[in-house]
């Protein structure tokens, strides 16, 4: 995201919001803000839900949000705008009870000039009517969509205090960057809404440490009202470290306005060097490195406070798609994610497939021109990001439309030519005006691609839901699902990689999904959770970063259709050894002969000899990497519950009254592992300045459950504590600073 140093303020506008549930006009949300007491913060739901088993209906409705502010001092003379990051799904912004701007589309960014409405000495009453509707001219609506999209204000604000002469957009690209003479293009759009002036302009690249990189400056004659757009090269850039996947080295780069040596504006993205090709031999290449894409794709829903996650929840999504999984690409599907999600990805090195909002329908040629402004806002607002590689410019799996795609790709090259783009489709006839041809595979194996470069972009999903609550023979066929078709996507030389459906459950419409509102396709549940295919994508992790080592298995004899007759075993050590009670069953490698392509294949054990009858034991793993016993697992005969583990993600959170982290729970057996089928109710206290937000008491869903965590706006320590029905209770403690 942009930030800015000198030359313009930025003045957060994330608290003292009035809400109204109701559609009550501008004249009564403007006068009752003045007396209204309560107050929320951004990013804000319109209706907190349970995490399943709620009418989507529920959130469809017009709102209000109203916040009252005063300008700081001496503002008068400059620029006064509002920006929203997020609000869905229309919204009507009011300054002062006169209408500002109107704004279609729940996905990106927007920016509204006050200048001309604001009081600079009185209060200003901001007035924003919320249209959480599925209103059939703006996408993804006007058919049925698999998914929701939620409703309010749900990602942040702020107004932004510029000079009349301010930069209104700029972005730099790398060219050559593996070369000696790589160079940087930037572009600029400078507004200039005062008198003639003669300004400097400056572009720096900054390093890490904010050490100078390189300069460029040019001297610009601003006519009076004249607008300039423009670009510069900056050639001799010495070298650099470039981002990647491995070491996503970011830099910073910087515009500078200024005026007899006085900034003026500045503003500040973040940036890397890296060429990113999906090549003619069929490959996906970066930075000249041939890279197979194994991903995920992501909803950006969460239990309860629908897609109102802020910052933390969003970095986390990014960091188990990275380090739990394993995964080097993720698919924003299907539309423009969190601005927070993306700087994460740039941060920690995971590629983005990004793509506008839909699914399966095209509207009208007004619905399409909503489409086409979508796609130049999200390309404007991400083309900064190094992790994004690829624009996704076609409604997901719609329907050929040759006129409408020729232009959302000639518009997605214009804004950014650094860029191939796809367009996710559903059959394989349709018509090619991409560069990538971009297939969701749900045919159970992995066909030839009919088109050169070629990404699989979904597999799995509804053809194979699986809950936490489901049979281990499900879960298992799900997990061997996910291995097979990744496992034979890597044999293919000429398809650059395949991205699953999906990395986490999420809510839907009654059209879709188990009933309860969420369609189970996930690797993990909604909580984040893992199920067992997750550990498959885990166990394909270098065990230099993590060793991992889990039963295919709840081991339990009855659990399986006649009983377990092989053990499957997902793991990145070179063998495991099995015990049942103090017999030694063997030691076993991974199963290269059927998986020839993964890392680290499961480990299979045939005929385990567990058949009806007899004595049940405990299971023993003996993990070993080049003869050294690296991991020990244990799965005793007897599961019964005996521990609740609960956990936050983060211990200590920000006191800003805004910041969010989850409490999961679990019921463990005595070692340690998930009782899948307890069914106690949790109730959760807490001490300490500290708001819970969820189910509260939460029936055990899979043996495990989650609630969020929020700060309150006090420093100091909370307590967390769990209490099961069946007796058993945890406590967690965390900190605010
Ligand atoms: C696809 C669609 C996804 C999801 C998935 C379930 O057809 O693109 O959004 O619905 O099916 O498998």
């Amino acid at each position: 995201m942009s930030k800015t140093l000198t030359g313009r303020r930025i003045v957060e506008m994330n608290d003292n919001w009035i809400f109204f549930d109701s559609d009550i006009g501008v004249k009564k949300a403007t006068s009752a803000a003045k007396k209204a007491k309560e107050k929320i913060t951004l990013p804000h739901t319109n209706r907190i839900l349970p995490y399943h088993n709620f009418d989507e209906k529920e959130y469809q409705f017009v709102s209000w949000y109203v916040n009252k502010f005063k300008l700081p001092a001496d503002v008068k003379g400059k620029k006064i705008f509002v920006e929203f990051d997020g609000i869905m799904l229309a919204a009507e912004v009011y300054l002062n009870g006169k209408l500002i701007g109107e704004h279609k589309g729940g996905f990106t960014n927007f920016r509204f000039d006050l200048t001309n409405y604001v009081k600079y000495k009185a209060d200003n009453i901001l007035a924003v009517k919320v249209d959480s509707r599925e209103r059939p001219d703006i996408p993804p609506f006007g058919n049925v969509v698999d998914y929701l999209t939620f409703g309010g204000i749900y990602r942040e604000a702020r107004l932004i205090i510029t000079d009349t002469t301010y930069i209104d957009d700029f972005w730099a690209c790398g060219l050559n960057v593996l070369k000696d003479d790589r160079a940087m293009v930037v572009q600029y759009d400078i507004r200039n809404e005062g008198r003639t002036r003669d300004i400097d302009l400056t572009f720096q690249l900054v390093d890490e440490k904010g050490g100078l990189v390189t300069e460029t400056s040019k001297n610009l004659k601003l006519k009076q009202q004249k607008n300039i757009s423009e670009n510069i090269v900056v050639q001799n850039i010495p070298d650099v470290k470039l981002w990647d996947i491995e070491e996503p080295n970011l830099y910073q780069t910087k515009l500078i306005l200024k005026e007899n040596g006085q900034v003026i504006d500045e503003v500040q993205k973040s940036f890397g060097f890296r060429e990113a090709h999906f090549a003619k031999d069929g490959k996906f290449y970066l930075n000249g490195r041939h890279i197979k894409l194994i991903g995920l794709d992501r909803h950006q829903n969460y239990p309860y406070i629908g897609a109102a996650a802020g910052w933390r929840l969003q970095y986390r999504d990014a960091e188990i798609l990275k380090y739990e999984l394993g995964l080097n690409i993720v698919r924003t599907s299907h539309y423009p994610q969190s601005p927070h999600f993306l700087d994460r990805c740039d941060r920690i090195g995971l590629l983005v497939f990004e793509e506008i909002p839909g699914w399966q329908h095209i509207g009208n040629k007004k619905w399409q021109s909503v489409s086409l402004n979508e796609l130049k806002e999200m390309i404007v607002r991400d083309r900064h990001h190094p992790s994004i590689i690829l624009w996704g410019v076609r409604i997901n799996e719609s329907q050929d439309n040759h006129e409408f795609y020729i232009k959302t790709n000639a518009l997605a090259h214009r804004l950014d030519p650094t860029r191939q783009t796809g367009g996710v489709r559903c059959f394989r006839e349709s018509e090619f005006l991409e560069d990538v041809f971009t297939y969701n595979d749900f045919s159970g194996t992995v066909q030839e691609p009919n088109h050169i470069p070629y990404l699989i972009t979904e597999f799995a999903g509804h053809t194979f839901p699986t809950k936490t609550i489901d049979s281990i023979e499900k879960q298992y066929h799900h997990t061997l699902l996910h291995a097979r078709i990744q496992n034979l996507q890597l044999s293919k030389q000429n398809i650059a990689g395949a991205i699953g459906w999906c990395a986490f459950d999420y809510n839907t419409h009654i059209e879709f999904g188990s009933g309860d509102r969420i369609c189970y396709h996930g690797i993990c549940d909604i909580f984040r959770l893992p199920k067992f295919a997750a550990y498959f994508y885990k166990s394909q992790i270098s065990p230099d970063k993590e060793i991992v080592l889990e039963a295919l298995d709840y081991w339990a004899r009855g659990d399986w259709n006649e009983c377990p007759k092989n053990l499957t075993i997902l793991s990145n050590c070179d063998e495991v050894e099995v015990r049942i009670g103090k017999r030694k069953i063997g030691v076993f490698k991974p199963q290269r002969d059927k998986f020839r392509n993964l890392p680290h294949p499961p480990v299979v054990v045939d005929n385990i000899r567990a058949e009806w009858g007899g004595k049940w034991e405990d299971l023993t793993l003996i993990g070993r990497i080049r003869g050294k016993k690296v991991a020990v697992r244990k799965y005793p005969a007897d599961k019964l519950p005996v521990e609740l583990k609960a956990w936050v993600d983060h211990n200590t959170i920000y006191a800003d009254g805004r910041d969010i982290t989850q409490l999961s729970f679990m019921m463990t057996d005595k070692f340690g592992n998930i009782c899948p089928y307890a069914t106690g109710i949790v109730t959760v206290q807490a001490s300490g300045n500290v708001e819970l937000i969820g189910e509260n008491p939460f029936a055990l869903f899979g043996g495990r459950g989650a609630i969020y965590v929020k700060a309150g706006r006090k420093k100091g320590n909370a307590k967390l504590r769990l209490q099961c029905s069946s007796g058993h209770s945890a406590e967690v403690s965390l900190k605010l600073v």
